[in-house]
Protein backbone atom coordinates (compact mmCIF):
# COMPACT_ATOMS: atom_id res chain seq x y z
CA UNK A 1 0.00 0.00 0.00
CA UNK A 2 1.80 3.31 -0.77
CA UNK A 3 2.25 6.05 1.85
CA UNK A 4 0.69 9.21 2.45
CA UNK A 5 0.30 12.19 4.27
CA UNK A 6 -2.46 14.65 3.81
CA UNK A 7 -1.67 18.07 3.61
CA UNK A 8 -4.90 19.84 4.56
CA UNK A 9 -6.75 22.83 5.51
CA UNK A 10 -10.21 20.92 6.35
CA UNK A 11 -12.57 22.50 4.95
CA UNK A 12 -15.36 20.57 3.58
CA UNK A 13 -13.46 18.65 0.16
CA UNK A 14 -10.54 17.98 2.48
CA UNK A 15 -12.81 16.34 4.61
CA UNK A 16 -14.18 14.26 2.04
CA UNK A 17 -10.91 13.52 0.90
CA UNK A 18 -9.44 12.73 3.98
CA UNK A 19 -12.34 9.79 4.49
CA UNK A 20 -12.21 8.40 0.70
CA UNK A 21 -8.36 7.92 1.64
CA UNK A 22 -8.52 6.36 5.21
CA UNK A 23 -11.28 3.96 3.23
CA UNK A 24 -9.31 3.29 0.32
CA UNK A 25 -7.28 -0.46 0.28
CA UNK A 26 -4.50 0.43 -1.65
CA UNK A 27 -3.10 4.06 0.34
CA UNK A 28 -1.75 4.22 4.29
CA UNK A 29 -2.49 7.36 5.44
CA UNK A 30 0.64 7.54 7.48
CA UNK A 31 -0.13 11.01 9.06
CA UNK A 32 -2.38 14.69 8.55
CA UNK A 33 -0.51 17.81 8.48
CA UNK A 34 -2.26 20.80 8.69
CA UNK A 35 -2.11 24.38 7.32
CA UNK A 36 -4.60 27.26 7.00
CA UNK A 37 -6.31 28.28 3.46
CA UNK A 38 -10.06 27.13 4.69
CA UNK A 39 -9.59 27.88 8.38
CA UNK A 40 -7.03 29.30 10.06
CA UNK A 41 -4.76 26.73 11.27
CA UNK A 42 -5.49 26.31 14.62
CA UNK A 43 -8.61 25.42 13.45
CA UNK A 44 -7.41 22.92 10.85
CA UNK A 45 -6.30 21.14 12.91
CA UNK A 46 -9.02 20.50 16.02
CA UNK A 47 -10.93 19.73 12.38
CA UNK A 48 -8.09 17.19 11.10
CA UNK A 49 -8.15 15.78 14.95
CA UNK A 50 -12.16 15.38 14.94
CA UNK A 51 -12.24 13.82 11.78
CA UNK A 52 -10.18 11.21 12.36
CA UNK A 53 -11.68 10.40 15.86
CA UNK A 54 -15.08 10.48 13.44
CA UNK A 55 -13.49 8.16 11.16
CA UNK A 56 -12.26 5.63 14.28
CA UNK A 57 -8.77 6.43 13.53
CA UNK A 58 -7.67 8.67 16.11
CA UNK A 59 -4.51 6.39 15.76
CA UNK A 60 -3.05 8.32 12.86
CA UNK A 61 -0.95 11.45 13.72
CA UNK A 62 -1.81 14.75 13.16
CA UNK A 63 1.34 17.71 13.22
CA UNK A 64 -0.39 21.24 12.96
CA UNK A 65 1.41 23.42 10.34
CA UNK A 66 2.33 27.19 10.19
CA UNK A 67 0.06 29.85 10.95
CA UNK A 68 1.75 32.36 8.37
CA UNK A 69 2.74 32.16 5.19
CA UNK A 70 5.84 30.75 4.09
CA UNK A 71 7.15 34.89 4.03
CA UNK A 72 5.52 35.54 7.54
CA UNK A 73 2.61 37.08 6.80
CA UNK A 74 0.30 36.93 9.25
CA UNK A 75 -2.71 38.07 7.85
CA UNK A 76 -4.23 35.52 5.73
CA UNK A 77 -6.80 34.96 3.03
CA UNK A 78 -9.23 32.61 4.88
CA UNK A 79 -11.97 30.81 2.52
CA UNK A 80 -14.93 31.43 5.70
CA UNK A 81 -17.62 32.48 3.01
CA UNK A 82 -17.06 29.00 0.86
CA UNK A 83 -16.48 26.46 4.22
CA UNK A 84 -18.11 28.62 7.36
CA UNK A 85 -16.45 30.28 10.10
CA UNK A 86 -15.61 26.37 11.37
CA UNK A 87 -14.32 25.25 8.39
CA UNK A 88 -16.61 22.62 8.05
CA UNK A 89 -19.85 24.18 7.04
CA UNK A 90 -21.07 25.79 10.21
CA UNK A 91 -21.72 22.67 11.36
CA UNK A 92 -20.47 23.60 15.42
CA UNK A 93 -16.42 22.53 14.31
CA UNK A 94 -15.21 19.56 15.83
CA UNK A 95 -14.01 19.11 19.80
CA UNK A 96 -11.10 16.50 19.34
CA UNK A 97 -10.38 14.83 22.75
CA UNK A 98 -6.85 13.90 20.40
CA UNK A 99 -3.69 16.39 20.66
CA UNK A 100 -1.24 16.91 17.85
CA UNK A 101 2.43 15.23 18.18
CA UNK A 102 4.52 17.80 19.29
CA UNK A 103 6.65 18.04 15.39
CA UNK A 104 5.89 20.60 13.64
CA UNK A 105 3.93 19.78 10.23
CA UNK A 106 7.41 20.28 7.97
CA UNK A 107 9.22 18.08 10.64
CA UNK A 108 6.77 15.25 10.57
CA UNK A 109 7.17 15.28 6.72
CA UNK A 110 10.69 15.25 6.54
CA UNK A 111 10.86 12.74 9.34
CA UNK A 112 8.22 10.26 7.96
CA UNK A 113 10.61 10.52 4.60
CA UNK A 114 13.97 9.82 6.12
CA UNK A 115 12.42 6.80 8.09
CA UNK A 116 10.95 5.03 4.59
CA UNK A 117 12.48 7.15 1.47
CA UNK A 118 11.74 6.99 -1.46
CA UNK A 119 8.17 5.36 -0.28
CA UNK A 120 6.00 8.64 1.12
CA UNK A 121 3.50 10.82 -1.30
CA UNK A 122 2.75 13.54 -0.19
CA UNK A 123 -0.94 14.37 -0.79
CA UNK A 124 -1.11 18.42 -0.22
CA UNK A 125 -4.70 19.93 -0.46
CA UNK A 126 -3.77 23.45 1.11
CA UNK A 127 -1.22 26.66 0.76
CA UNK A 128 2.14 24.71 0.42
CA UNK A 129 3.49 26.95 3.02
CA UNK A 130 4.36 23.77 5.41
CA UNK A 131 6.17 21.60 2.11
CA UNK A 132 7.77 25.00 1.46
CA UNK A 133 9.51 25.08 4.95
CA UNK A 134 10.44 21.53 4.10
CA UNK A 135 12.13 21.99 0.82
CA UNK A 136 13.60 25.09 2.24
CA UNK A 137 15.52 22.87 5.14
CA UNK A 138 16.21 19.98 2.92
CA UNK A 139 15.92 20.05 -0.59
CA UNK A 140 17.22 16.55 -1.45
CA UNK A 141 14.09 15.50 0.93
CA UNK A 142 13.78 11.63 -0.10
CA UNK A 143 9.59 11.90 -0.75
CA UNK A 144 8.09 9.33 -3.29
CA UNK A 145 6.24 12.44 -4.84
CA UNK A 146 3.74 15.47 -4.15
CA UNK A 147 0.53 15.48 -5.68
CA UNK A 148 -0.97 18.57 -5.38
CA UNK A 149 -3.98 20.72 -5.67
CA UNK A 150 -3.37 23.71 -6.68
CA UNK A 151 -3.44 26.23 -9.72
CA UNK A 152 -5.36 27.46 -12.46
CA UNK A 153 -3.85 27.23 -16.01
CA UNK A 154 -5.88 27.35 -19.03
CA UNK A 155 -9.25 28.27 -17.03
CA UNK A 156 -10.12 31.27 -14.67
CA UNK A 157 -8.91 30.55 -10.92
CA UNK A 158 -11.24 30.81 -8.45
CA UNK A 159 -9.98 33.57 -6.30
CA UNK A 160 -10.02 35.94 -9.44
CA UNK A 161 -9.40 35.13 -12.98
CA UNK A 162 -5.67 34.65 -12.74
CA UNK A 163 -5.45 32.53 -9.61
CA UNK A 164 -6.52 29.49 -7.36
CA UNK A 165 -6.94 29.72 -3.68
CA UNK A 166 -4.30 27.26 -2.67
CA UNK A 167 -1.80 28.76 -4.71
CA UNK A 168 -3.34 32.74 -3.95
CA UNK A 169 -2.75 32.05 -0.20
CA UNK A 170 0.85 31.47 -0.48
CA UNK A 171 2.56 31.95 -3.74
CA UNK A 172 6.53 31.95 -2.36
CA UNK A 173 5.80 28.65 -0.95
CA UNK A 174 4.50 27.31 -3.85
CA UNK A 175 6.75 28.86 -5.96
CA UNK A 176 9.39 27.23 -4.30
CA UNK A 177 8.61 23.81 -4.19
CA UNK A 178 7.22 23.50 -7.93
CA UNK A 179 10.97 24.45 -8.18
CA UNK A 180 12.19 21.80 -6.40
CA UNK A 181 13.29 17.78 -7.03
CA UNK A 182 10.59 16.23 -5.76
CA UNK A 183 8.59 14.60 -8.77
CA UNK A 184 5.11 16.05 -8.73
CA UNK A 185 1.58 15.82 -10.00
CA UNK A 186 -0.16 19.33 -10.10
CA UNK A 187 -3.88 19.12 -10.29
CA UNK A 188 -5.41 22.24 -11.36
CA UNK A 189 -8.91 23.89 -11.64
CA UNK A 190 -8.70 23.14 -15.26
CA UNK A 191 -9.99 19.27 -14.26
CA UNK A 192 -11.13 19.65 -10.51
CA UNK A 193 -14.09 22.04 -11.50
CA UNK A 194 -15.64 20.03 -13.68
CA UNK A 195 -15.25 16.78 -11.05
CA UNK A 196 -19.33 17.17 -9.52
CA UNK A 197 -20.93 15.66 -6.94
CA UNK A 198 -25.21 16.14 -6.72
CA UNK A 199 -27.27 16.61 -4.59
CA UNK A 200 -28.80 13.22 -4.94
CA UNK A 201 -24.84 12.39 -3.82
CA UNK A 202 -25.00 13.87 -0.90
CA UNK A 203 -28.66 12.31 0.04
CA UNK A 204 -27.34 8.81 -0.65
CA UNK A 205 -24.52 9.36 1.56
CA UNK A 206 -26.98 10.63 4.15
CA UNK A 207 -29.34 7.71 4.01
CA UNK A 208 -26.44 4.44 3.45
CA UNK A 209 -23.14 6.38 4.14
CA UNK A 210 -22.93 5.71 7.90
CA UNK A 211 -21.62 8.05 10.21
CA UNK A 212 -19.01 9.10 7.79
CA UNK A 213 -21.56 10.00 5.13
CA UNK A 214 -24.17 11.44 7.01
CA UNK A 215 -20.88 14.10 8.29
CA UNK A 216 -19.87 14.31 4.80
CA UNK A 217 -23.88 14.95 3.70
CA UNK A 218 -23.66 17.68 6.69
CA UNK A 219 -20.40 19.69 6.43
CA UNK A 220 -21.59 19.56 2.65
CA UNK A 221 -24.69 21.61 2.74
CA UNK A 222 -22.74 25.37 3.04
CA UNK A 223 -20.41 24.22 0.29
CA UNK A 224 -23.36 23.24 -1.59
CA UNK A 225 -25.43 26.57 -0.80
CA UNK A 226 -22.47 28.68 -1.69
CA UNK A 227 -21.93 26.32 -5.89
CA UNK A 228 -25.41 27.51 -5.88
CA UNK A 229 -25.14 31.25 -4.96
CA UNK A 230 -21.63 31.45 -6.90
CA UNK A 231 -22.17 29.10 -9.85
CA UNK A 232 -25.88 28.66 -10.24
CA UNK A 233 -24.45 24.99 -9.61
CA UNK A 234 -26.67 22.02 -8.44
CA UNK A 235 -23.53 20.17 -7.01
CA UNK A 236 -20.06 20.86 -5.74
CA UNK A 237 -16.98 20.60 -7.02
CA UNK A 238 -14.83 17.85 -5.83
CA UNK A 239 -11.50 19.77 -6.36
CA UNK A 240 -9.42 17.62 -3.21
CA UNK A 241 -10.42 14.55 -4.08
CA UNK A 242 -9.82 14.50 -7.20
CA UNK A 243 -6.45 15.16 -6.92
CA UNK A 244 -6.67 12.21 -4.00
CA UNK A 245 -7.76 9.80 -7.24
CA UNK A 246 -4.90 11.46 -8.95
CA UNK A 247 -2.97 9.65 -6.52
CA UNK A 248 -4.45 6.35 -6.90
CA UNK A 249 -5.78 6.70 -10.63
CA UNK A 250 -2.95 8.16 -12.59
CA UNK A 251 -4.59 6.90 -15.57
CA UNK A 252 -7.91 8.91 -14.97
CA UNK A 253 -5.76 12.03 -16.40
CA UNK A 254 -3.55 14.07 -19.24
CA UNK A 255 -0.47 15.07 -18.16
CA UNK A 256 1.64 16.97 -19.37
CA UNK A 257 4.75 17.72 -18.15
CA UNK A 258 6.74 21.28 -18.20
CA UNK A 259 8.55 24.10 -15.58
CA UNK A 260 5.79 25.53 -13.92
CA UNK A 261 6.31 29.13 -12.30
CA UNK A 262 4.09 31.09 -9.27
CA UNK A 263 3.75 34.78 -9.92
CA UNK A 264 4.05 36.29 -6.31
CA UNK A 265 2.93 39.86 -6.42
CA UNK A 266 0.87 42.62 -7.95
CA UNK A 267 -1.89 42.00 -10.92
CA UNK A 268 -1.50 38.42 -11.08
CA UNK A 269 -0.31 37.15 -7.61
CA UNK A 270 -1.07 33.23 -7.77
CA UNK A 271 -1.29 32.67 -11.33
CA UNK A 272 0.15 29.61 -12.35
CA UNK A 273 2.20 29.36 -15.98
CA UNK A 274 3.91 26.14 -17.30
CA UNK A 275 5.96 26.34 -20.07
CA UNK A 276 5.25 23.76 -22.21
CA UNK A 277 8.21 22.66 -23.97
CA UNK A 278 7.51 24.63 -27.23
CA UNK A 279 11.22 25.75 -27.75
CA UNK A 280 10.28 29.03 -29.19
CA UNK A 281 11.49 31.52 -26.96
CA UNK A 282 15.20 33.11 -27.48
CA UNK A 283 17.48 33.22 -24.25
CA UNK A 284 16.88 32.41 -20.80
CA UNK A 285 13.97 33.34 -18.81
CA UNK A 286 12.80 32.47 -15.16
CA UNK A 287 11.36 29.12 -16.26
CA UNK A 288 14.88 28.20 -17.71
CA UNK A 289 16.58 25.49 -15.92
CA UNK A 290 13.44 24.93 -13.40
CA UNK A 291 12.59 21.32 -12.38
CA UNK A 292 9.57 19.16 -15.06
CA UNK A 293 6.81 18.60 -13.26
CA UNK A 294 3.40 17.31 -14.54
CA UNK A 295 0.42 18.49 -14.65
CA UNK A 296 -3.35 17.70 -15.25
CA UNK A 297 -4.89 19.33 -18.22
CA UNK A 298 -7.62 17.21 -19.09
CA UNK A 299 -9.62 14.51 -16.78
CA UNK A 300 -11.95 11.50 -17.17
CA UNK A 301 -14.63 13.54 -14.98
CA UNK A 302 -16.98 10.40 -14.84
CA UNK A 303 -14.72 7.54 -13.75
CA UNK A 304 -13.12 10.36 -10.91
CA UNK A 305 -16.43 10.74 -9.67
CA UNK A 306 -17.71 7.19 -9.81
CA UNK A 307 -13.94 6.42 -7.69
CA UNK A 308 -15.02 9.12 -4.86
CA UNK A 309 -18.51 7.69 -4.41
CA UNK A 310 -16.89 3.99 -4.75
CA UNK A 311 -14.76 4.85 -1.63
C1 LIG B 1 -8.97 24.64 -2.97
O1 LIG B 1 -9.19 25.70 -2.04
C2 LIG B 1 -9.90 25.21 -0.92
O2 LIG B 1 -11.05 25.97 -0.73
C3 LIG B 1 -10.33 23.82 -1.23
O3 LIG B 1 -10.29 23.02 -0.07
C4 LIG B 1 -9.36 23.36 -2.26
O4 LIG B 1 -8.19 22.82 -1.67
C5 LIG B 1 -9.74 24.92 -4.23
O5 LIG B 1 -9.27 26.09 -4.82
CA1 LIG C 1 -8.19 22.15 0.66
Amino acid sequence: RRKIIIDTDPGVDDAITIFAALLHPDVEVIGLTTIFGNCPTTKSTENALGLLELAERADVPVAKGSDCTFTGEEKLRIADFVHGDDGLGNTGGMRPKSKAVEATASEFILDCASKHPGEVTVLALGPLTNLAIALRDRPDVPLRSIVCLGGAFFVNGNVNPSAEANIFCDPHAADLVFGGRVPMQIVPLDVTCRCLFSSMDLETLAKEGGTIGKCVSDVSQFYADFHKRTYNLNGLMLHDPTAFIAVVRPDLFYWKSGAVRVACDGLLKGMTVMDENKKIWRGENPWTGREQHSVALQVDDRAVVDAVRAT
